[in-house]
């Protein structure tokens, strides 16, 4: 059997962009795209799609109607299809045993029953959704529990490691491709399908073949450094401002040895996303249950440093706000919980905005990319009294800041450098202050203009301003 006809269940952040991209190389093979979200797969049959992400729409309109579809029917996708990728939500549990921390695996069993209970034919079953070790072995119990006569799975694992905002440039030039396994022929020969596929693009050396339960660790595993790294320089930060040393000149010193490396020591009001909260939480859960507390303790402080990072940044823009922003007007520039995607899941904007919020202030939010009525679900999901009232969005950057006391850059969205603070500057209420939660602004040019500017990891000298707010002076 090689692969003609591929299922990919969930047309989400992963699914979707996963499948186009495979349709794109793949010209020869099918695609078919399902999800139970009716709303979603007519905008994935639209001219907007329901997720924004570079180059995803170029690549959509290639190959949609030829070898690329969106569907509902999702009985049909399965039946027709060698391999079924699962691309559903594994959410963190809101209830029951493990709640708060454990992986909700329903939307993963829902889907492999109902694979269990239409197949009528072999398939390979590819669990592409981030779960705990060893989930392969539950899927392939209810699929080998409930199979029709005759029928038979391969279940592989292959995590997606793609991040928001350079979704389609990490599928097409992916660091690694990991596919897991079970040790048996038919386990080699359902990972050797899988890799020809991904062949058709990606040199062979990039493609990692390993036993199922490492495969699905690593994707955990690779989560949690990465956020691990974003808490380290994080909780530099609160020394660097303790102490007068500039976190960013840390970063880069650190940095340069070629044994740290660079990447992902950017600090900032915290990190955000669906993912690396969930999966370390996951992963704390995974080794409290295999009795290793010390361990599930070392990765338990990541998620809390990430708490305090963002707590810390919300009270420093109260206190610098003469300890009240009760009725203040603040800006919010970015809601998305990082730049180039309109996603919002655990946005540390949403935490700042909740905090303020709390204490009293109006918020005017602007972000390029988050749709009005995403933002206002996240925040009328929270308890926060009338707070429809009190939020307003709006479709610039100037007129958010208008009139306001403060700016708050949440996001780091290139075009928040391209502003005229100038003009920005002039239609604040005096005096006017910016807290940069990405370091993301010229903070000497903004202090020059007459602002007053916090930051993370770094005290900036403060700037003498003239009664009538003009021509400021060091001091
Ligand atoms: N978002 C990321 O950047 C990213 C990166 C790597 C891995 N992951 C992992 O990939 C998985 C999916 O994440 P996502 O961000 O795409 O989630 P998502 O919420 O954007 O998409 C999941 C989709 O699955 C659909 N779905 C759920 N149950 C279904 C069912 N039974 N039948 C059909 N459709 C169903 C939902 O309607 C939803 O559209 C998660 O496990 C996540 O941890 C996400």
């Amino acid at each position: 059997m090689t692969i003609k006809k591929i299922c990919g269940i969930g047309a989400g952040y992963v699914g979707g962009p996963t499948c186009s991209v495979i349709a794109l190389k793949c010209p020869h093979i099918k695609v078919t795209v399902v999800d139970k979200s009716k709303e979603k797969i007519a905008q994935w049959n639209s001219n907007k799609l329901p997720i924004y992400e570079p180059h995803l729409n170029e690549v959509v309109e290639k190959c949609r109607g030829k070898n690329l579809f969106f569907s509902t029917d999702i009985e049909s996708a399965i039946q027709e299809a060698d391999l079924i990728f699962i691309s559903v939500n594994t959410p963190t549990k809101t209830f029951g045993n493990g709640k708060g921390r454990a992986a909700d695996l329903k939307y993963v069993e829902n889907t492999a029953r109902m694979i269990a209970e239409v197949a009528t034919k072999d398939k390979i079953v590819v669990e592409k959704s981030t779960v705990p070790v060893r989930a392969a072995e539950s899927i392939m119990h209810i699929l080998r529990a409930n199979h029709k006569p005759g029928v038979s799975f391969q279940i592989l694992s292959n995590p997606e490691f793609l991040a928001e905002g350079t979704a389609i440039e990490n599928l097409i030039d992916p660091d690694r491709v990991l596919i897991g396994g079970e040790d048996s022929p038919e386990g080699q020969i359902a990972i050797e399908k899988l890799c020809k596929i991904y062949e058709h693009w990606i040199p062979r050396d990039k493609i990692l073949t390993t036993n199922t339960w490492s495969s699905e660790l690593s994707k955990l595993a690779a989560n949690a450094f990465l956020a691990q790294r974003i808490s380290s320089i994080n909780s530099l930060s609160a020394v660097c401002e303790a102490t007068g040393a500039d976190v960013s000149e840390v970063a880069r010193a650190v940095g340069l040895d070629s044994r740290i490396g660079s990447k992902f020591l950017q600090a900032s009001v915290g990190f955000g996303g669906s993912c690396f909260q969930k999966d370390l939480l996951n992963l704390v859960y995974i080794c409290e249950c295999l009795n290793l507390p010390e361990v599930a303790a070392y990765w338990q402080q990541v998620i809390n440093m990430n708490e305090h990072q963002k707590s810390r940044f919300s009270s420093k823009i109260i206190e610098s706000l003469f300890n009240t922003v009760s009725d203040k007007h603040i800006s919010i520039l970015g809601f998305a919980f990082k730049k180039n995607t309109g996603d919002t899941r655990e946005s540390p904007a949403i935490h700042v905005a909740k905090t303020l919020l709390d204490e009293g202030a109006i918020l005017h939010i602007y972000d390029p990319k988050v749709e009005e009525a995403q933002v206002i679900q996240d925040l009328a999901s929270l308890d926060i009294l009338n707070v429809k009232n009190r939020i307003s969005i709006y479709p610039d950057a100037y007129s958010a800041t208008k009139n306001t006391h403060a700016v708050v850059i949440c996001t780091e969205w290139d075009e928040f450098n391209e502003l005229d603070y100038k003009r920005i500057y002039t239609e604040m209420i005096k005096p006017a202050y910016i807290f940069d939660g990405r370091k993301i602004l010229n903070h000497e040019e903004l202090q020059k203009i007459g602002f007053i500017v916090q930051t993370i990891g770094k005290r900036l000298n403060r700037i003498a301003v003239s009664r009538t707010w003009g021509s400021p002076n060091h001091v």
